[in-house]
């Protein structure tokens, strides 16, 4: 019998593929037409609970025919790791191929959850944020800060980072490599609300909390502004997220199963999730003076969406190891 192989990205692999943002960018929005036209499968993600707190170890598994891409994440999230000097987010992609089922590549999915996360926040401001968005809030300069800067700079006109971070030493750190890396103006903001108020689209990555500590008070998001909310509702106060004309989120269905863990448990009527602002099933925003967010849960579909491409530049590159299965 034929011996079979599957190619093992590590870390340093996956990042030497050196896929684009732009990359990301348009094979999502192929996934998220394909999603809003019911051309996706993705069973809402079980989860298990090992650690303390609010750790976690989710399943992730998806299908997207129109990108032959059909696989699972198994993805980690412990809060205390970084006390540990170990990373918050860890995780495994098994990508198979479509026809046979078998594994063809087993990658790292650390890159991916920060490349996609924040692709989707774009994604979600092409139709949510005004088109000339150039002042951009960053709440939590870690993982996320650093690549909804990028994700964002794709599609808006970005000039200037407004950079908050409960940590002083992060958001410097922050500021020296944002600033260097994309060529921009990164300010300082010396509390939350000076990542908030006068900012065209706010980015919330802070650490998540089933209980929020709902930091962002109504009055504090300008008229106009979009926002992200990367980290669920924990900055948010209800009264704030209220304000908003239009709220969001990428999968309606997933959505509800994270309400009935108890969390957003106080916001807005859901609008629609990307698939249907993709599709113009639904409208995205109306007017330039509306306030618009989304709460984006982070899919499968995400991860789906980059695997492929992953996969098949690293062949094309001779990147990564083969191992016999
Ligand atoms: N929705 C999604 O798809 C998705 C995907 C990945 C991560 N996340 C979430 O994004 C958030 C950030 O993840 P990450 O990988 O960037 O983590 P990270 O550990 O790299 O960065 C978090 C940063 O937040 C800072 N911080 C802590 N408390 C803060 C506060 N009150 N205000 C501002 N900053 C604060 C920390 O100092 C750190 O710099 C987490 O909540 C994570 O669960 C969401």
């Amino acid at each position: 019998m034929q011996k079979n192989r599957l190619l093992y990205l590590a870390f340093q692999d996956v990042v030497d593929v050196d896929l684009t943002m732009p990359e990301i960018i348009e094979s999502m929005e192929k996934m998220f037409q394909a999603k809003g036209e019911g051309r996706t499968e993705m069973p809402p993600k079980p989860g298990i609970h090992p650690g303390t707190g609010d750790s976690f170890i989710h399943a992730m598994p998806a299908s997207i025919p129109d990108l032959n891409s059909a696989g699972i994440k198994w993805v980690s999230g412990f809060p205390d790791n970084p006390a540990r000097g170990l990373p918050y987010i860890s995780g495994l992609l098994i990508f198979n191929d479509v026809q046979t089922g078998l594994p063809l590549s087993v990658m790292d999915g650390v890159w991916m959850t920060a490349k996609r996360t924040g692709a989707a926040s774009a994604i979600s401001g092409r139709y949510l944020a005004r088109p000339d968005s150039s002042v951009l809030g960053i709440l939590g300069c870690g993982v996320q800060g650093r690549s909804h800067v990028e994700a964002m700079k794709v599609l808006f006109p970005i000039e200037k980072v407004m950079a908050y971070d409960a940590s002083e030493e992060a958001r410097d750190l922050y500021i020296e490599e944002v600033s260097t890396q994309f060529e921009l103006e990164v300010v300082p903001a010396q509390t939350p609300r000076e990542a908030v108020s006068g900012c065209d689209i706010v980015v919330t990555a802070g650490p998540m909390m089933k209980t929020p500590h709902a930091t962002i008070r109504s009055g504090w998001l300008d008229e106009g502004a979009f926002a992200s909310l990367v980290d669920y509702d924990s900055y948010w106060q209800p009264a704030a997220m209220h304000e908003a004309a239009i709220f969001c989120t990428d999968d309606t269905t997933q959505f509800r199963a994270v309400q009935d863990a108890g969390y957003f448990k106080d916001i807005p009527e859901l609008h629609a999730d990307l698939g249907e602002l993709v599709t113009g099933q639904k409208p995205g925003r109306e007017t330039p003076a509306e306030r618009t967010m989304t709460a984006n849960l982070g899919l499968a579909l995400d991860d789906m969406a980059v695997a492929p491409l992953l996969y098949q530049k690293a062949v094309e590159k001779g990147i990564g190891t083969w191992l016999d299965l």
